[in-house]
């Protein structure tokens, strides 16, 4: 209604249909090639379809919540393996809940994390700059006043949350922290973690620490925030996750976006709070779903070899782009983040000129006192096959000579 203060208004459109209006009418300069959207269009396992339809009868049964047994215990097994966990560490049956998509519980765990008043005051919800735009909307929608952190080289892409006012931090009900991060591919280490759930301790706010990434990497595979937790002394509650929960994707790890799986697991008491809004607003996981999701999460050979794809086309990145505009090995995720001085000019020369769609760093981060802080980036992403990615990165390169 016209005049009215809707609690969204201050978004900004989202990213995409910005960099549509940038370049409407500027026609591409070849064949057109989107290397915008974080969308893998690597093949996923042929079991998932196999799965998927051995339980389709299964669409006519409502699921729960919670999803299935099977669900979570292969959940827990993958977390075991991957971050060498201890077994029996990680209860399925109350610290893990799937989700439709990581999407929609990022946004929806910020509502249920944020009292109406911190010590008094109009909570905040933090997160670093530039950001998955998703949590933004879920700060405005939960009442609280978000923070946007930069992230700039000069601290190698890691907001420096210890170095915020005591008074904001004392009303802080959320961190959303992204590791590896998209769009620069940051990966926190250890020390970085236990630092930050120590932070959300002293200042009693929930870590939501989204690592959809965590199965694509350069190097060294990144640790979750729970390894951290348990290199830590425990919390008195006795619960080693206490104030942190973390987000996994199938959409990345296994090729598979469209499935909309993914869970999240951590801090106990939380995460039953968590499963009580989930039951009466969330979005259930289909049955036959999780039953292909199951069987994702317990296997590791196919993510490795998703992961080695993506290790041979950053190669490709390295000798077609070198060190210019700023190239670097992401130690994960699969986006470059190429400082070419004007990300939107850049974005705009590389369509006209060579038809090939990135996004300017700006349109994902916000204004701060010290400038936008993406504004001399493009986002590029590596999904398509090997010879796509070097005919688009070589049309790149010669667009911005
Ligand atoms: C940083 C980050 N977090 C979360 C998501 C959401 O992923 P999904 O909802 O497919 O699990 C994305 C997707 O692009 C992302 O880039």
């Amino acid at each position: 209604m016209a005049g009215a203060d809707y609690r969204f208004s201050a978004l900004p459109e989202s990213p995409f249909p910005r960099l549509n209006a940038l370049l409407e009418g500027t026609p591409p300069g070849g064949e057109p090639l989107m290397m915008s959207l974080g969308e893998p269009q690597h093949p996923f396992p042929d079991f998932v379809t196999k799965e998927l339809m051995a339980h389709a009868k299964d669409f006519g049964r409502y699921p729960p919540i919670i999803g299935t047994a099977g669900f979570r215990d292969a959940v827990a097994g993958w977390l075991m393996r991957r971050f060498d966990l201890p077994l029996g560490v990680v209860d399925p049956d109350t610290q893990i809940l799937p989700v439709n998509g990581t999407r929609e519980a990022l946004f929806s765990i910020a509502l249920v994390a944020t009292p109406k008043e911190k010590n008094g005051k109009q909570p905040a919800v933090l997160m670093p700059n530039p950001f998955y735009q998703c949590y933004a909307a879920a700060a405005l929608a939960a009442g609280a006043e978000p923070h946007y952190i930069s992230a700039r080289p000069e601290n190698a892409f890691l907001p420096d949350f210890e170095g915020l006012p005591g008074d904001l931090l004392a009303r802080t009900s959320v961190v959303y922290f992204c590791s590896p991060a998209n769009p620069q591919g940051a990966v926190a280490d250890m020390d970085y973690l236990k630092r930050l759930i120590a932070l959300a301790r002293e200042h009693g706010f929930l870590l939501v620490m989204d690592e959809c990434y965590a199965d694509i990497y350069d190097r060294e595979a990144p640790p979750s925030a729970l390894q951290a937790c348990l290199d830590m002394p425990p919390p008195k509650s006795g619960d080693p996750f206490e104030n942190v929960v973390v987000f996994h994707s199938l959409s990345k790890r296994s090729s598979l976006p469209g499935l909309r799986s993914g869970f999240c697991a951590g801090d106990k008491a939380f995460m039953i709070r968590y499963r009580g809004f989930r039951n009466i607003g969330g979005p259930q996981t289909p049955l036959p779903v999780l039953a292909a999701s199951a069987a994702a999460w317990n296997d590791d050979e196919h993510a490795a070899e998703n992961r080695a794809l993506y290790q041979r086309k950053i190669d490709i990145a390295q000798r077609v782009l070198g060190n210019r505009f700023g190239f670097y090995r992401p130690a994960g995720g699969f986006f470059l983040w190429l400082d070419v001085g004007d990300g939107e000019k850049a974005a705009k020369e590389i369509w006209a000129k060579g038809g090939v769609k990135v996004l300017p760093g700006k349109y994902l981060a916000r204004d701060g006192k010290d400038g936008n802080p993406g504004a001399a980036y493009i986002r590029v992403a590596l999904v398509h096959d090997e010879a796509a990615t070097e005919e688009g990165l070589t049309r790149l390169a010669d667009a911005l000579g």
